[in-house]
């Protein structure tokens, strides 16, 4: 019975304890969205750069001295202005175009918000593995925004189970004042020591720690050498969601492997300079990117011509300085000095890497024992590169999407259908895209293999093949 009573107790404690957490916590996911949905048309994304809008990072520290006031600034930023309100009369000041109002907005979703802001600004991404957390404490005076330690946890976990033992004790003591009251026979009161010592609670404990244990080896052990989420650093802010999303471009007219080998291959510097040549402007932060590519090319972009090979690395230097220069003209004009230093640090940026390939990092990379080919998976099995890949045109960064585990190989060689054409065009979990002249020949009747197959389709006695029929789970098909 007292071990019905302390679980009730643990259940209520845990409850109590996340309480103020629920109610507090900021979900700077949920912020994403909504400030991807209603923000993003004028205040950059990154947070540190400026739009339409300026850039958001640091702003709740900005309104700090009128408490409350960013709320009512985001619901109606000009009504707010008209009240002569001193720090919104100086902000619509910042640009021709005024913020439109947002009056339906709740505080917790205006909380979500720049909760995002916050943690975009700072780290510069909401998922891990940049180690950020999705929610933050919001509110009190300078909360922090830093992941919590998992030391925190078993702290407050053995606290609790302290105050569990303690408070268990204390029902038991009352429970047998109160039988010894009704004159019931007491049994001697257990020690302290001999509650937290009580042999099915050691037991128990010794069980939770070896499964704890277990699962926590077992898991570190596969996952070894894996990394599904990995999103490193590149050397060039490169971004899918620009290239491939918002400019619609191929992932094949980059990544031209894919289709015929094993490899999908990262583009080599000079295809950049098919399109950079002429395009030689992006975002603000977009264009400090852009002169790596032209210095790891080997390219001028002044007169869209490739410098001579034995060119010195100041003369490079030199060549880049002028660029710059011409296209900072116009701002040169109003701030002379923060530009020179914006140039100095730009050229600095790319001092070293003249003529040299980028050094991209990469991302996803399969063990050497296994054998994986692209162009078996896209142009044979015509697989979307998202189906392995996730969305990567929405993708600022990139990101592995999938764990490449052979788990993962093996099961959707299971699921998915290959396309025979005499009889199934879009199998049930296909991922083709149904176009029977699509189908792979070397599967139709003609060819003669897989007769058994095709008799067993037509006579309606199977309706698809899967990878795993045609021997998609071979050892040695995936093995060297
Ligand atoms: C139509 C463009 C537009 C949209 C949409 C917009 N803003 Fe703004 N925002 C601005 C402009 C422009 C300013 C500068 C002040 C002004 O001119 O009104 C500004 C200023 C701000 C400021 C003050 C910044 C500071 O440093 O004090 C905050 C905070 C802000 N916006 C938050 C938001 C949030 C949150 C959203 C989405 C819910 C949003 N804005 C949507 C254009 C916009
Ligand atoms: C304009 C050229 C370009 C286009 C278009 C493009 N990519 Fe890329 N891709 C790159 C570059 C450069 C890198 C290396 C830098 C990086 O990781 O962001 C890359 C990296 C990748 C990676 C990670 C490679 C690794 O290291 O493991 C994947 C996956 C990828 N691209 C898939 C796609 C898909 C899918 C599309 C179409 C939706 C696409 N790419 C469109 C240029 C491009
Ligand atoms: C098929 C044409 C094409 C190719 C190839 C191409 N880009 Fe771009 N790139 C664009 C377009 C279009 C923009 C958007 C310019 C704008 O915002 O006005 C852009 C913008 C950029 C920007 C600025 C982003 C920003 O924030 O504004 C960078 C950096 C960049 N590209 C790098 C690269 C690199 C590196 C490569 C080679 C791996 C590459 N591009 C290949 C068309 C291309
Ligand atoms: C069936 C799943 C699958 C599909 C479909 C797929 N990929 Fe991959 N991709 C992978 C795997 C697995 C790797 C890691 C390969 C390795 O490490 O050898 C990879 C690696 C890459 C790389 C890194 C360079 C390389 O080849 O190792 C790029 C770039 C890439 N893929 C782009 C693409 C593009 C673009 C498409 C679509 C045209 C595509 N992938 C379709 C699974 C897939
Ligand atoms: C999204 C589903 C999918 C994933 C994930 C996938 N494959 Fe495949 N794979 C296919 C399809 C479909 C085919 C059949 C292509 C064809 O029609 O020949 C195939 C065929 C193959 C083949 C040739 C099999 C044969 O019998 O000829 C090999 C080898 C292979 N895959 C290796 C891999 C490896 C290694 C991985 C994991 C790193 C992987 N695949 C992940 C869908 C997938
Ligand atoms: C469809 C492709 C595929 C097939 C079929 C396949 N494997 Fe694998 N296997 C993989 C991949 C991918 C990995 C790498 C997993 C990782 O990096 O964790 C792997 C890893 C392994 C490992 C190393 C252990 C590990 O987790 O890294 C062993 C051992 C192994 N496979 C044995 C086999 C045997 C035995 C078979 C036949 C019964 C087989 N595999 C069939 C794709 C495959």
């Amino acid at each position: 019975m007292i071990y019905q009573k302390l679980l009730n107790f643990c259940a209520v404690f845990l409850m109590i304890a996340m309480l103020p957490n629920l109610a507090n916590a900021a979900d700077a996911k949920s912020g994403k969205t909504l400030f991807l949905n209603k923000c993003a048309s004028c205040h950059n994304n990154s947070m540190v750069a400026d739009m339409t809008g300026p850039a958001l990072y640091g702003a709740e520290d900005r309104w700090k001295k009128y408490p409350g006031d960013i709320y009512k600034w985001i619901r109606n930023s000009v009504a707010l202005a008209a009240t002569g309100h001193p720090k919104a009369t100086v902000m619509v000041k910042w640009a021709d175009s005024e913020m439109t109002a947002f009056e339906n907005l709740t505080d917790t979703e205006i909380e979500d918000i720049l909760a995002y802001i916050q943690v975009k600004g700072e780290f510069g991404c909401v998922e891990p593995p940049c180690q950020e957390p999705t929610s933050v404490a919001a509110g009190g005076a300078g909360a922090k925004s830093e992941p919590m330690n998992p030391m925190y946890g078993y702290a407050l976990l053995s606290v609790l189970l302290i105050a569990v033992a303690l408070l268990g004790r204390y029902i038991n003591t009352l429970t047998r004042l109160s039988q010894g009251k009704m004159g019931a026979v007491v049994s001697p009161e257990k020690s302290f020591f001999g509650v937290i010592f009580n042999p099915s609670v050691v037991k128990l404990l010794i069980f939770a720690g070896v499964l704890f244990g277990g699962y926590s080896t077992v898991n570190n052990a596969i996952g070894l050498g894996r990394q599904q989420g990995y999103q490193p650093t590149q050397p060039i802010n490169f971004s899918h969601k620009i290239h491939a999303g918002e400019n619609g471009i191929d992932c094949q007219y980059c990544h031209d492997g894919a289709r015929r080998s094993k490899h999908s291959v990262i583009p080599a510097s000079n295809t950049c300079i098919n399109c950079h040549a002429n395009i030689q402007k992006g975002s603000k932060d977009g264009t400090k990117e852009l002169i790596k590519v032209y210095a790891a090319s080997g390219f001028n972009p002044s007169n869209n011509s490739y410098l001579p090979e034995d060119m010195s690395d100041a003369d490079r230097t030199k060549v880049y300085k002028k660029w710059l220069e011409g296209m900072y003209k116009d701002e040169r004009k109003e701030d002379e000095a923060s530009v020179s230093t914006m140039i100095q640090e730009q050229l600095a940026s790319v001092e070293g890497t003249f003529n040299r390939p980028i050094e991209w990092v990469r991302i996803h990379n399969l063990p050497d024992h296994v054998y994986f080919n692209h162009a078996q998976h896209v142009s044979v099995g015509k697989v979307k590169c998202e189906t392995c890949h996730g969305e990567v045109a929405e993708m600022a960064v990139v990101k592995q999407h999938s764990p490449l585990s052979m788990g993962w190989c093996v099961n959707c060689h299971r699921q998915t259908e290959v396309q025979f054409k005499d009889g199934l065009v879009e199998g049930k979990n296909s991922p083709y895209e149904g176009d029977a002249n699509k189908a792979n020949k070397y599967y139709s009747k003609d060819y003669g293999y897989y007769e058994q197959y095709h008799k067993e389709m037509s006579d309606k006695k199977r309706e698809g093949v899967t990878v795993e029929e045609i021997g998609g789970l071979e050892c040695q098909k995936c093995h060297y």
